[in-house]
C-alpha cells in the first residue's frame, strides 16, 4: 500500500467533474423530499446565516476576514469544489439525519467522486483494472437480502475506490476512465464476489481551496483507506456506504467524518499469494 499525499492532484479536474455530476443531480442518489416552503427555507437557512453571524460577533471578526472569506468562497465556485467541499464537511451530518429514520445495513456518505455509466459485471466479477494494476489483490463477498432475510435477486452492488496510489479513474490523470470501477449483478442468491486491489488512502486535493482551508486551520486532510458501494435492489432503498480497513492510520481522523465501527473490514489471507478477502453483507429495507 501506498499513502499518497496529494499536493498537486489537478483539484481543477477533480473539482469539474464533481461539479458536473452534482449539476446533473447525479450526486443525489437518496430519496428527494420535494421543494422546501417558504417556512423551512426561513427556518433552515436563517439558522445557518445566524451560525455565522455568531462566529463574527463572538471572534471579533474584521474586514481583512470577511475580504478572505470572500475569496475563499469564490475561489471554491472557480475550481468547481462545491462538492467537494460540501461533501467533505457537511455531508456527514446530513446522512445521519438520514440515518435516523432508515433501517438496513449502516450507510454513511456517497462523496463527490461517483461517476455514472461504468462497466456491468455480473458475479464473480473483477473490478476493470490495469495489465499491471499495483496493490493487494483483494476481494469483496458477500450477500444482499431483504430486512425478512429474503436473498434479493438481482441486486446491483456499484462499486468504485482509488488505485494504490489514492487516485480515481475519472478524477486524476494517471488512471484510465473506468479503472476501478464497475456496477457487480449479484447471482439469483443475492451474492457477490469482486476481485479488485486494496485502495489507499489518499489526501484530497491540497492544491485546491477546500485543501488549503483544511491545512491552513492545522486539520488533518486525509481519508482513511475505503470502497464506496452503492447496494441496489428493485423494490428496495438504496444502501449508500463505504468500507474501511482494520489498522488504517486514518481511521480516527477522517477528513469526511465518514467512518463508523461496523463499516471495518479485517480481511484475511486467502491462500491464493497475497491476495486477501473479506465477506460483508448487506440488509436492504423495503421503499
Ligand atoms: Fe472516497
Amino acid at each position: 500500500m501506498t499513502t499518497t499525499e496529494h499536493p498537486g492532484s489537478g483539484a481543477g479536474l477533480a473539482g469539474a467533474n464533481a461539479t458536473e455530476s452534482a449539476r446533473q443531480g447525479l450526486s443525489s442518489r437518496r430519496a428527494a423530499t420535494g421543494a422546501a416552503d417558504s417556512e423551512r427555507i426561513a427556518t433552515v437557512v436563517g439558522a445557518a446565516l445566524e451560525g455565522i453571524r455568531a462566529a463574527i460577533r463572538d471572534h471579533r471578526v474584521g474586514y481583512a476576514e470577511f475580504d478572505a472569506f470572500k475569496r475563499w468562497l469564490i475561489d471554491v465556485s472557480d475550481t468547481g469544489e462545491w462538492p467537494l467541499f460540501l461533501d467533505v464537511y457537511l455531508e456527514f451530518e446530513v446522512e445521519r439525519v438520514a440515518a435516523d429514520s432508515q433501517s438496513g445495513s449502516t450507510g454513511t456518505i456517497l462523496g463527490p467522486f461517483w461517476l455514472d455509466g461504468q462497466a456491468q459485471l455480473t458475479s464473480p466479477a473483477t473490478l476493470p483494472m490495469r495489465d499491471d494494476e499495483p496493490g493487494t489483490p483483494f476481494v469483496l463477498a458477500g450477500q444482499v437480502r431483504g430486512t425478512d432475510g429474503t436473498p434479493l435477486a438481482g441486486a446491483t452492488v456499484d462499486i468504485w475506490h482509488t488505485d494504490d496510489e489514492g487516485w480515481y479513474s475519472g478524477f486524476a490523470e494517471k488512471p484510465p476512465a473506468g479503472n476501478l470501477r464497475g456496477v457487480v449483478t449479484c447471482d439469483d442468491e443475492g451474492r457477490f464476489e469482486i476481485r479488485t486491489r486494496k485502495p489507499a488512502p489518499y489526501t484530497i486535493p491540497l492544491d485546491g481551496p477546500t485543501g488549503k482551508l483544511t491545512l491552513a486551520a492545522g486539520w488533518s486532510p486525509w481519508r482513511p483507506a475505503h470502497l464506496h458501494l452503492l447496494v441496489a435492489a428493485p423494490g428496495h432503498r438504496t444502501v449508500t456506504t463505504q468500507l474501511f480497513f482494520t489498522g488504517d492510520e486514518y481511521l480516527d481522523s477522517d477528513v469526511a467524518s465518514a467512518t463508523k465501527p461496523d463499516l471495518v473490514l479485517d480481511p484475511q489471507p486467502t491462500g491464493n499469494g497475497a491476495e486477501i478477502r473479506s465477506d460483508y453483507d448487506f440488509v436492504l429495507e423495503p421503499e
